[in-house]
């Protein structure tokens, strides 16, 4: 079942779209993730949702209700903002009931709902503290209570991890994730950081200058990217410049690589690190390659390589064995399984 429904949604700042004609469909329990770089136009799109910023053109639908030009507090959304946005003059129990008194909902209703949101971010018994004696973790879970106990038709997040620091970034992620499935509540979450977004989301929307570039699964992704901006904003690739023909493609360089899928209209390939095959010494499926540099990072090793007609690639393996010898200016064997070549059209190119 469709929850909610964005058809060209559109915010114009002058003559600047900062977000240009973005239609998407999000599923009744889908955990969505909108992810690209700064200025992309994600918060605007939640503010448009949220109706903080009104659309210039388009429409946003909930549960099939045209909600467009709605008041924020008539759409039963929750938002939980990057900077908690907690009122510092009341307590924990009163931040989380706003919505509730809001609604004039009675009182006994109010302390058995705001218990039970507080429940659900572990924050029981901290409903008379004030929200000042909170750390940044513990404050970012009563915005996540205060946005849940309302039960909105759907939980938009903007950034909602970005201030904590790594380790319970990490803490509160997971949580965020086991208690999106718990209550099975349709999310959306804008961030930049590509880790969250492959973690957290059941499809990932990448964003890029106000337009969707690509939508679809992590792995999706992560294996198809559409374009070069989606293969290098998510995760690290090889880019080779060439031209494709049937099963194969020619880099600028002169070195033909074999190709599980027909690359007639591609301009680029991507080859990820973690892909490509080493040996110790060239031959039969393996070309020769010069390291340039070998970087242990614990369990894996970064290998970068140069090849015979100035193609480079960086390569990702499992460290030990015999590449933990292995010295810069030594050749070694590489080999690109065919099905790790990736085509991608021309940047910029319609299609690509
Ligand atoms: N109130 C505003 N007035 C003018 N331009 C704005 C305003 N808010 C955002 N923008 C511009 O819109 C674009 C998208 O911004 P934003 O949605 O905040 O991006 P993101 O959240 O992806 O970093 C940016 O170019 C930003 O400068
Ligand atoms: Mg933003």
């Amino acid at each position: 079942m469709t929850a909610l429904v964005l058809d060209r949604l559109t915010k114009l700042y002058g003559d600047h779209a900062a977000v240009d004609a973005l239609s998407l469909t999000v599923a009744q329990g889908e955990f969505l993730v909108l992810l690209g770089p700064s200025g992309c136009g994600k918060t605007t799109t939640l503010r448009m949702i949220a109706g903080f910023v009104e659309a210039s053109q388009g429409s946003v639908s909930l549960s099939g209700r045209d909600i467009t030009r709605d008041p924020p507090h008539r759409r039963n959304i929750g938002v939980v903002f990057q900077n908690y946005a907690l009122f510092p003059h009341l307590s924990v129990f009163e931040n989380v009931a706003f919505g509730l008194r809001r609604r004039k909902r009675p009182e006994a209703e109010i302390r058995t709902r705001v218990a039970r949101a507080l429940g659900l971010v572990r924050l029981d018994g901290f409903a008379d503290r004030s929200s000042k004696q909170l750390s940044g973790g513990q404050q970012q879970r009563v915005a996540i209570a205060r946005a849940l106990v309302i039960e909105p038709d759907i939980l938009l997040l903007d950034e909602p991890l970005s201030a904590l620091d790594a380790k319970l970034r990490l803490e509160v992620r997971q949580e965020l994730k086991a208690l999106q499935r718990l209550l099975g509540i349709t999310t959306i979450l804008v961030t930049h950081d590509q880790d969250e977004a492959m973690s957290l989301g059941d499809r990932l929307v990448v964003m890029h200058a106000g337009r969707v570039e690509q939508i679809g699964s992590p792995q999706q992704l992560y294996r198809e990217p559409a374009s070069r901006f989606v293969a290098s904003f998510i995760g690290r690739g090889n880019f080779l410049e060439g031209t494709g023909t049937g099963h194969s493609f020619t880099t600028r360089n002169g070195w033909t690589l074999a190709a599980a899928r027909p690359l007639d209209r591609a301009a680029t390939v991507l080859i990820r690190p973690e892909s490509i095959t080493l040996a110790p010494t060239a031959g039969a499926a393996m070309v020769p390659a010069r390291v340039a540099l070998v970087t242990y990072l614990g369990p894996i090793a970064e290998v970068a390589l140069e090849l015979a007609g100035g193609d480079r690639l960086v390569v990702e393996q499992a460290s030990g064995g015999w590449l933990d010898g292995v010295e810069p200016g030594r050749e070694i064997g590489v080999g690109i399984p065919p099905e790790a070549v990736v085509g991608l059209g021309a940047e910029g190119v319609a299609g690509a």
